[in-house]
């Protein structure tokens, strides 16, 4: 079989080229179109993206030519904030909350999050594998290559490393690349309930080694929040997450302003997420300490909320956005980066292009892998999606479908329409 790959006829190749960093203010509108372009890729990397003529010149006898129909080339999504290892689902919840029942009601009287706490705790590792492969598919046809895996329905030190050992299988045995982070601080299980600084030590204690020890997780996450962890136990347990060389991400701000943006510039987090009761001070201190803010307007929808975040303020301000959809059971659930996409340009006053560059290449740096994924460019990895649309502001317009035609990752078709 060839090992190269020409993908050519392509109406937009839309290969967010550019400068070497984060893109902020008027950069986020810059996408590098080509039109009437092409890709090449050898191996799983790509070789060239370029104009019809420089693509076609680089075929050869055993080149594999996809002619992509006059359809828009892009990369995959990054999605860097996911919760896509639990079992059972919560749409009896959801069906609550339909009749007025608000998810920290539901949570307060033992379901939301230890609801699925106490399914994913009854479950084996490759029945969670199992399930886990499910949804991987839905992350691959909505045209999403990599994404943020978080553990946290274990919250004991087995059930724990259970989920991140999952994550590592699944990222092993699909074409879906996943980047693990440890949160353990997801909740203070029933059991710690009355004791919750022995629930804060045995995750700064006996987890974090663990994880450590094992190399399961490349960051560490914390849910801070009024009634979850305070941003005392935040900073406590993402500062051991630093001392074991992890990366630092932070759930801030969702359902209060609870000074979750302002530690996570205190901590020089790689991110901030959620952040939609984020005043202007914690804007400016995200700015300051560089902390790239990951918006989650899916769990606003979901929840039924109109409380989105800033994202326009953000913007003005310079920093660089992220999007994402905390894919999970409870507050967000859909894999869907084009869903994201859509609520993002209507309700947060993102434009099609801003949205692109928050779910690729911004998306990418706030994994530490800016250099690798994220945009189509020489020496990159080969994650691309052919949609079936001709123009990429499209992706945000036509909501509730999905636009994939093909789904490449690492060079291989991962994904394909049937048609
Ligand atoms: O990001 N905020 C905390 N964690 C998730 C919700 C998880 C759940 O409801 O199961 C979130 O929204
Ligand atoms: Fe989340």
């Amino acid at each position: 079989m060839s090992n190269s790959l020409a993908v050519i006829n392509c109406s937009q190749v839309v290969t967010l080229s550019g400068a070497r960093r984060p893109r902020t203010g008027g950069d986020l509108r810059q996408l590098a179109i080509i039109e009437d372009g092409g890709l090449f890729v050898r191996g799983d990397r790509i070789e060239a993206a370029g104009r019809r003529k420089q693509i076609e010149d680089l075929i050869d006898g055993d080149c594999e030519v996809i002619d992509a129909g006059h359809r828009v080339v892009m990369p995959g999504f990054v999605d860097a904030h996911t919760h896509p290892v639990f079992a059972g689902n919560r749409a009896n919840e959801f069906e609550q909350r339909t009749a007025g029942a608000t998810y920290r009601e539901l949570a307060a009287r033992g379901g939301g999050i230890r609801s699925t706490v106490r399914a994913t705790r009854n479950a084996s590792i490759s029945e969670l594998v199992k399930i886990g492969k499910h949804y991987g598919e839905w992350f691959l046809r909505g045209g999403t290559t990599t994404v943020e895996a978080k553990s946290g329905y274990g919250l004991t030190i087995e059930d724990e490393l259970k989920i991140l050992r999952a994550i590592k299988r699944l990222d092993e045995e699909t074409p879906l690349n996943y980047v693990p982070t440890f949160l353990g601080a997801h909740d203070i299980p029933f059991e710690y309930k009355s004791r919750r600084h022995m629930y804060v030590n045995l995750v700064i204690n006996e987890m974090l080694p663990r994880v450590a020890e094992e190399k399961l997780a490349e960051y560490c996450d914390v849910f801070c929040e009024t009634d979850v962890f305070t941003t005392e136990e935040t900073w406590q347990i993402l500062s051991a997450g630093r001392c074991h060389g992890l990366g630092l991400r932070l759930h801030a701000d969702q359902l209060s302003l609870s000074g979750g943006a302002k530690l996570a510039a205190e901590l020089n987090a790689a991110t901030a997420d959620h952040l939609e009761h984020t005043d202007t001070e914690g804007i400016q201190a995200l700015k300051a300490a560089k902390v790239q803010p990951v918006l989650l307007p899916g769990a606003v929808y979901a929840l039924g909320s109109n409380r989105y975040p800033p994202a326009r303020q953000m913007i003005d301000a310079g920093l660089a956005v992220v999007l994402a959809t905390d894919f999970n059971p409870g507050s967000s659930p859909t894999p869907s980066m084009t869903a994201i996409l859509s609520i993002a340009c209507t309700q947060m006053k993102m434009t099609p292009a801003e949205a692109v560059t928050a779910s690729t290449i911004n998306a990418a740096y706030s994994l530490g892998r800016g250099d690798e994924i994220g945009s189509l460019e020489k020496g990159k990895c080969a994650d691309f999606v052919i949609h079936d649309v001709s123009d990429y502001r499209e992706f945000a317009y036509w909501f509730g479908i999905e636009h994939p035609w093909r789904v490449y990752a690492q060079g291989k078709l991962a994904f394909s329409r049937v048609r």
